[in-house]
Parts: structure tokens; sequence; C-alpha cells
């Protein structure tokens, strides 16, 4: 053998991927991790400004194609315009990674409407299923092609608070396991239940210091908050030749152990 390289089958070189929500936190990991590793991305983000911005520095900073678009993953239109933009860009779709998701804050469980059960569900569950639907004749054209998606914790224990949330999450968990089957042997479909990352979102959230302080130190295996990388690393793994035995998954990645309590 003249040499080795365990890293050859984490290359992404080849693939096209897009990745909704990638224009900050845990989607721009997502994005800056397939671009590295050599993929060409199209960030897909309600916020083209800075999904533009941030598909930016990732090209400069990994020398890979990275571009970004305005898309609300809740517009058919623009779920279309998204995947035709891709294509003409990139030659191909390889890749989806669903990452777009979250919830409001409700501590009483009686105040919260239809309308927000089913608002939770159009955003973090709907939209997974008609963004991959509209991927699939080009990842049915592609070599190891896959989807895989930010699901949450949440939708695997008891969740106070964020009940519409934690649901949709579930029902995305459901979707993708009876997806990967359908789609068996063609395009391989998996979720990363996604413990605490502690983002700028939680502080946007009115979520107060002092739960803030706490959540810096959770009751995990680890005794640490998620960083956008720890989501992104595992999503590599998924995406690249090195994962293309592991399909129909649901993958923990959130530190280790149980959480009971979110917000104390
Ligand atoms: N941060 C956490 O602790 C955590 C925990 C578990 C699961 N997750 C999941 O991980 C994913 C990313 O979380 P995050 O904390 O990075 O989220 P975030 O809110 O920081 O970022 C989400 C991105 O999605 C974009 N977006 C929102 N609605 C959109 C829409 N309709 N169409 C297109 N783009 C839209 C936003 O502009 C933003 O750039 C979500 O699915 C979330 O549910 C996060």
């Amino acid at each position: 053998m003249d040499s080795y390289d365990a890293f050859a089958a984490f290359r992404m070189t080849g693939h096209q991927a897009i990745v909704t929500g990638g224009a900050q936190n845990i989607g721009a990991g997502i994005a800056k991790v397939l671009a590295g590793a050599g993929a060409s991305v199209m960030i897909a983000d309600l916020d083209g400004d800075r999904a533009v911005a941030t598909a930016a520095e990732i090209a400069a900073l990994t020398g890979n194609p990275c571009i970004g678009m305005a898309c609300d993953v809740t517009s058919k239109a623009d779920i279309e315009a998204v995947v035709a933009a891709t294509v003409a860009a990139f030659g191909g779709i390889s890749t989806l990674v669903n990452n777009v998701g979250w919830g409001a804050r409700h501590p009483d469980p009686t105040a919260i409407t239809e309308d927000e059960m089913v608002a939770s569900y159009k955003l973090n569950t709907v939209s997974a299923y008609r963004m991959s639907m509209a991927c699939l004749p080009h990842l049915l054209e592609a070599g190891n092609a896959s989807i895989t998606n930010s699901g949450s914790f949440s939708s695997a224990t008891p969740a106070y608070d964020i009940l519409a949330y934690a649901t949709a999450k579930a029902a995305l968990n459901q979707m993708m396991v009876s997806l990967a089957h359908m789609l068996a042997q063609k395009v391989r479909v998996n979720s990363i239940l996604i413990g605490t990352v502690l983002t700028a979102g939680y502080e946007a959230a009115g979520i107060d210091a002092a739960t803030q302080e706490r959540m810096k130190r959770p009751d995990n295996l680890t005794g640490r908050p998620g960083r956008p990388e720890d989501v992104a690393n595992a999503m590599l793994w998924l995406g690249s030749p090195a994962g293309s035995w592991v399909s129909g998954q649901t993958l923990n990645v959130h530190g280790g152990g149980g959480v009971v309590r979110l917000f104390g």
C-alpha cells in the first residue's frame, strides 16, 4: 500500500448540497463543513441577504463554491426556485439537508392555538417533505444521494414548554424513516436528533440570563452544550461516502443522557 488517507471517505468532492436555514448558527456550520469537505453548497434561507453573505464567507474560507439565496421553505414556489437555481449553478443535487425548524415556547398547554400547532407542523415537517420531493428527481440521478434532517431530541422525550415544536419534530422522524424505506437503494434518508446548541436564538426567544447560565452546564454526559460543528460533523458523516451504509436512522447528537426539562 503506497499511502492511506482515512479522511478520503469523508470528502464531498463532486457532491452538490442544499442546506436550508443555512444562513446562521447550526445551518451555517453544516454549510461550512460540507463546503470544506469539497461539496458545492447552496444556502437557502428566509433571510436572503444573510444567506448570500454567509455563503460568500464560506466560499472564501473553503475555496469551494458556496452560494446563497432567499427561500421560504413553506412556499412551494420558493422551493422550486431554489432547486432550479442549484441545478443551474452546480449541475445537479446529491445532498439535501433539511435544517429549517424552530418553535415558540408555550409554558401553558391550554394557550397553544390550533393555528400554532398547524404552523409548527408546516415549518418543521411539511417543508422538509416538500423540499425532499422537489429535490428527488435530481437525487435519483446522483451518486451517494442523501437527505439528512435537523431533528430534535425533544421529539423523543417528554418536552415541556415546546409541545407544538416537539410534536412536529416527532412527525419529521416518522416521515423520514418511512421515506428512507420508500427510497431504499436509491436515496439514503436520516435525521439527527440535536440537543441544546446555545445560539443567539435562545436569547432572542427571551430566555432569562439565569436559565442561559444553567444551560451552559447541562445535565448531559459531556457536561457542555452543543456547538454547531458538533452537528455539522455528524451531518458530514451521514452525507459523505463514509456514511453510505447508513439509512433510515435517527442519530442522537446531544451530549448524551436524557434531557428532561429544557428551560428549568
Ligand atoms: N439550537 C438548538 O438548540 C437546537 C436544538 C434541537 C434542534 N435544533 C434544530 O436545528 C435546526 C437549526 O437550529 P438553529 O438553532 O441553528 O436555528 P436558527 O433559528 O438559529 O436558524 C434557523 C435559520 O433558518 C432560517 N429560517 C427560518 N424560517 C425559515 C423558512 N421558513 N424558510 C427558510 N429559512 C428559514 C432562519 O432565517 C435562520 O437563518 C432547526 O431545525 C432546529 O429545530 C436546534
